[in-house]
This record gives C-alpha cells, sequence and structure tokens, in this order.
C-alpha cells in the first residue's frame, strides 16, 4: 500500500511536470515531447525520463490521448506515423489509416450521403493498434506493456475533465442523443462533464488491457472484433478487421532553404501540398517582407489556393489512383504554379481540374529524444466523437473516417472539402486525409518535428509554424502562436483568426479575397533540436489543451562546461531565447 501510494504521488509529480503552452518555449536538455492532449504528455514524458527513446514515448502517449480526449482520437481510429531513426540514420512512413470496408460502395454513398458522416455506415476500419504495435516492432526500446500503463491507470482512476474537454462535450452533447452508449460514457446526465470531474472509463481500460495482453491483432481477431461488428450491423466485418493491414510507405520529401522536409505520402494530402508550397515559397525572400502583412498573407494564400485546388483535383490513395506525386513536388511544377500568382489579384482557376469545419477528432504528438531518433504522429477519429458509436462494454468510440471521401464533385465533407474520382469511396481504399506528421532534417539529422490536428486547416497550420522558425527565426513558442489563416480552394475564401488588424483586413478585401474569422485555425505542435545550443525547445499550442513534456535527466551543466550532445559536444552557456 506504501509503495503504491508512493507511485502515485510520482505520477502525479511527473504529470505536473508536463508543461501548458505559455509565452516561452518549453526547454530540456534530454528530449521534447509535444503534444494536442495536454493530459497526456505526462505517460510519454515519464517514458523518456525512463530510458525509452522517442518512439516509446509517442506510443504511450498516443495511447494516453485515446483516454484524455477520446472525443479526437482513440483505438477505434486511425493513424500516420513519420519516424527518423537515429541507429540507421533513415527516415520512413506508417500508413495507419482506417480503410473503406469490403462492402463498401461509391453508389451507397450517394445515394445515401447523410449515412458518411455518422452512424455505422461511417465507420471505416480502424488501424491505430496495428500501427502503434508496427512502430513498436521496428522501432521500440521498452516493453510493450510498459507503454499501456498510464492509459490504462487515466481509463480506470480517471482523467481531470478541463476546459477543451468540457467545451467540446457541450458543442457535441446534443448530438449524442441517439448514440446511448457514447451519451452515458461521455456526458453526465447528458451534459458536458463540469471543470474537474474525474472522468472514469473503467470499459476502455478493459479494452486497453486486452490490448496490452494481445498486441496488434487484438482488435484485429477476438471478441472485441466481434464486438465492432455487431455495433456496425457488419458495415464493418469481422473478416474486415482479421484483413486489415498497415503500410510502411516512402514518405514525401522536399527540401526548403537549407533543410529537409519528410512527410506524409498519400493516402494523405499533407505531405505532397507542404512540399509543393514551400517549392514555391522558396522563390521568394519571405524574411523581407513583414510578417502577418497583407502582402504576405497575400502570396501564402494564393500558394495555399493553388495547392488545395490540385488536392480536390488529383488527390487520393495512390495504391488505387495514379496520383503525379513526383510532378507535384517538382521545382519545375512549382516554377509554373508560381507564375499563376498575381500580386494585384486572386490565382485563377486552372481549366483542367475540376471548403472550414466546426469539428475536430484528430490529436497530434511531436517528440524528439536526446539520441536522435524522432517521430511525429498524427491520429484520428475524423470529426468530434466519429462516427458517434461507442462499441458496447468496450468503451471505444469508433471513427467516421468514410467521411473522408469524396462522393460528389459538389458534395463537401465535414470539412468543407471537396474531392474527385480520384478520392471516390472503394472497397479496401483509404479515404484522402491531410494529416501532416513532419520532420524537418538539418545535415541528415532531425531539428523540427512538427502535426497539428483539424482537418484541412492542418496543412496551413504546419506550413505557417514552419516558415516562422525557419524564414523568421521564431522560436518554437513564438511560432507556434503567431496568428494563422488558410485558404483552400473551395469555399473561396480566407479563413483568419482574430489577430489579424483592421488595416490587413481591408486590404486583403480589396484583393479580392472574402475574409472569414474563425478562432482556431490548427494547433500545431512544435518540438525543436537545437544543435548550436545542445538543446530542445518546445512550442505547445494553446489553440487547444496543448503540453509539453521536457526531459531534464542529465545534470545542469555549469556554464563553462562542454557538454556531449547527438554526436557533437557543444558549450550550452549561450542557449537561452531573447
Ligand atoms: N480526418 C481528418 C484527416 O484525416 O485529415
Amino acid at each position: 500500500m506504501k509503495k503504491l501510494i508512493l507511485i502515485l504521488f510520482v505520477s502525479t509529480l511527473v504529470s505536473e511536470a508536463a508543461l501548458a503552452a505559455s509565452f516561452e518555449p518549453a526547454w530540456g536538455r534530454d528530449g521534447m515531447l509535444v503534444t494536442s492532449v495536454g493530459p497526456a504528455a505526462w505517460a510519454g514524458q515519464q517514458v523518456l525520463e525512463n530510458g525509452g527513446n522517442a518512439i516509446d514515448a509517442a506510443i504511450a502517449t498516443a495511447f494516453a490521448a485515446a483516454v484524455a480526449h477520446p472525443f479526437s482520437s482513440g483505438v477505434g481510429g486511425g493513424m500516420f506515423a513519420v519516424v527518423h531513426s537515429a541507429a540507421d540514420g533513415t527516415s520512413t512512413s506508417l500508413d495507419a489509416r482506417e480503410t473503406a470496408p469490403a462492402g463498401a460502395t461509391a453508389e451507397f454513398y450517394t445515394k445515401n450521403p447523410g449515412s458518411i458522416r455518422s452512424g455505422a455506415r461511417s465507420v471505416a476500419v480502424p488501424g491505430m493498434v496495428q500501427g502503434a504495435w508496427a512502430l513498436h516492432q521496428k522501432y521500440g526500446s521498452m516493453p510493450w506493456e510498459k507503454l499501456l500503463e498510464p492509459a490504462i491507470k487515466m481509463a480506470s482512476e480517471g482523467v481531470r475533465v478541463e476546459i477543451w474537454h468540457h467545451n467540446v462535450v457541450k458543442r457535441v452533447a446534443e448530438r449524442l442523443k441517439d448514440f446511448p452508449e457514447t451519451r452515458r460514457i461521455q456526458t453526465v446526465d447528458g451534459m458536458a462533464p463540469p471543470l474537474g470531474w474525474n472522468h472514469v472509463q473503467p470499459e476502455l481500460a478493459e479494452s486497453l488491457r486486452w490490448i496490452q495482453k494481445k498486441g496488434g491483432k487484438a482488435l484485429a481477431v477476438g471478441p472485441i472484433a466481434a464486438k465492432i461488428a455487431k455495433a456496425t450491423g457488419n458495415a464493418v466485418t469481422e473478416l474486415d478487421l482479421a484483413r486489415y493491414e498497415v503500410k510502411w510507405r516512402e514518405p514525401i520529401r522536399g527540401s526548403y532553404r537549407d533543410y529537409e522536409i519528410v512527410s506524409m505520402p498519400p493516402p494523405s494530402s499533407g505531405g505532397i501540398l507542404l512540399v509543393q508550397m514551400l517549392n514555391i515559397l522558396s522563390r521568394y525572400d519571405l524574411s523581407a517582407m513583414n510578417h502577418g502583412s497583407s502582402e504576405y498573407v497575400h502570396l501564402l494564400a494564393s500558394t495555399m489556393k493553388m495547392a488545395f485546388e490540385d488536392r480536390a483535383g488529383i488527390l487520393g490513395d495512390s495504391d488505387f489512383y495514379d496520383v503525379p506525386v513526383e510532378k507535384l513536388i517538382s521545382m519545375a511544377y512549382a516554377d509554373q504554379q508560381a507564375a499563376r500568382f498575381d500580386p494585384r489579384g486572386q490565382v485563377k482557376a486552372r481549366s483542367d481540374h475540376a471548403q472550414v469545419p466546426d469539428d475536430d477528432g484528430t490529436t497530434h504528438i511531436s517528440v524528439i529524444d536526446k539520441h536522435g531518433n524522432a517521430i511525429a504522429i498524427t491520429q484520428t477519429i475524423n470529426t468530434l466523437f466519429g462516427s458517434k458509436i461507442t462499441v458496447p462494454g468496450t468503451g471505444i468510440v469508433l471513427n467516421n473516417e468514410m467521411d473522408d471521401f469524396s462522393i460528389g464533385p459538389e458534395l463537401a465533407n465535414s470539412w468543407g472539402a471537396t474531392g474527385s474520382t480520384a478520392n471516390m469511396v472503394a472497397p479496401g481504399k483509404r479515404p484522402l486525409s491531410s494529416m501532416t506528421p513532419t520532420l524537418v532534417l538539418q545535415d541528415g539529422k532531425p531539428v523540427m518535428v512538427i502535426g497539428s490536428p483539424m482537418g484541412t486547416l492542418i496543412i496551413s497550420a504546419v506550413l505557417q509554424t514552419l516558415i516562422n522558425v525557419i524564414d523568421f527565426d521564431f522560436d518554437a513558442q513564438r511560432a507556434v502562436n503567431a496568428p494563422r489563416f488558410h485558404h483552400q480552394w473551395k469555399p473561396d475564401r480566407l479563413t483568419i483568426e482574430p489577430e489579424f488588424p483592421v488595416e490587413v483586413r481591408e486590404r486583403l478585401q480589396s484583393l479580392g479575397y472574402e475574409l472569414r474569422e474563425f478562432s482556431i485555425i490548427g494547433a500545431a505542435e512544435l518540438a525543436v533540436f537545437d544543435p548550436d545550443a545542445c538543446m530542445f525547445w518546445g512550442g505547445a499550442d494553446g489553440r487547444r489543451d496543448s503540453r509539453t513534456g521536457a526531459v531534464n535527466t542529465s545534470p545542469v551543466p555549469r556554464p563553462s562546461e562542454t557538454v556531449q550532445c547527438v554526436g557533437t559536444s557543444r558549450n550550452t552557456a549561450e542557449a537561452v531565447p531573447d
């Protein structure tokens, strides 16, 4: 008993050591974790402090996130990861995206468009558990069982409800009335749990114990698989679950200024759009512009419009549709696109190719460790509480990822995004995503890890945050805090955060933009390794309940002392940002 009390006390201390977003970057001498799910940060921070690597930490945080923010991601959803291994110096990406069941047809959804948003037919075959398992098999250094422990503890003992959690459930509580199991577990008498409420999820704790015991196939075969099939009326069958496979994919690679960009390939649109936009912007000296000026916003928004036009027209699952990846990320294509930019007006639509949400069921985790391993995981159940179905007896919320497919050129999904045949529903196909887990390397070593939740807004949030560091030399926190904007071609309007001054708005309107104010454009979670200072910096995005988990296990050096640092030796005395 005494021992148990000591463990709980240590856990509480550790959990409070994870820091909420602020004006200054978090700092660490031995590693950095940043996540949009604040209450889950301690899980990975503890793993790093106990000698686990970045991948172990990300896996522990991903499961803890499933418990802390069950409305945003979880074992009933999917994930993408981009990983760099210090051992062999290689980077790769993992696709554990949800997949259309064998019985899914485009025709069904065209005739029943409402069914793609929520309920049984909105559910795609989940991949998160197999994804986490695959990452662990390839890169893990701590026992799998240990990585599940923080999540199990949080589900069985409870998580304190914070403002973000309360507000999210308040926003969707009414929509849960037709989903009694989700309503029972996630609300208090049909209403949002009050601030400070201890949210306990015993059925989810049992499911996590099962996953802890059975590993990657825990949802593929056995009692949970049978329950998922039953809960979806066999829209997702036991055979669909048994056949699900993760895919290791060659990442999208690009370069920007002196940095290498490594990001997620299809079925995500994120990596292609990010590299495409950076290629165009590399033709301009952004640092000579005033950050946030109308001139700056117009250039970036025009670049976004062109990239999102391609997203709507020709992007989808490359296993099913021939996406011209090499062309889209080439410099020759960037030249063609840059020529379309008009400093005095709007980019015109192209003749050869054929929209902002109030929901978000996605989370992000960025981790970099003292050995030089790095991982960006973005995971999702699509919109808040996904399909809204909780599998009875398991506490598992099922995704509505089918809604990321396009079901007609003029039929926008929950993110307002339209698409083409490239992203039409087909059995076994993976819906087009905007998730952009990204690593930035310098001299072959990871120096930044970034990603964001929030559908199509993700890509714009990642782009602007990277530019803030690379072109404007902002520190990690300032880069994340700076006001953002977003344009996704259709609908044809520029979404801006409230901080943009009236003169900038008026000038943008005179350039032909219809403006829409939106309080939150993504939640960029940025972990930085600064090889010159030999320090890790973290920027957690205060637009959400984000936190950093900084690692400081080595002794504080004297100012004159030289420390050993990821293959180099540096003096840390000048490390503090202005
Ligand atoms: N479900 C959001 C995305 O994958 O982009």
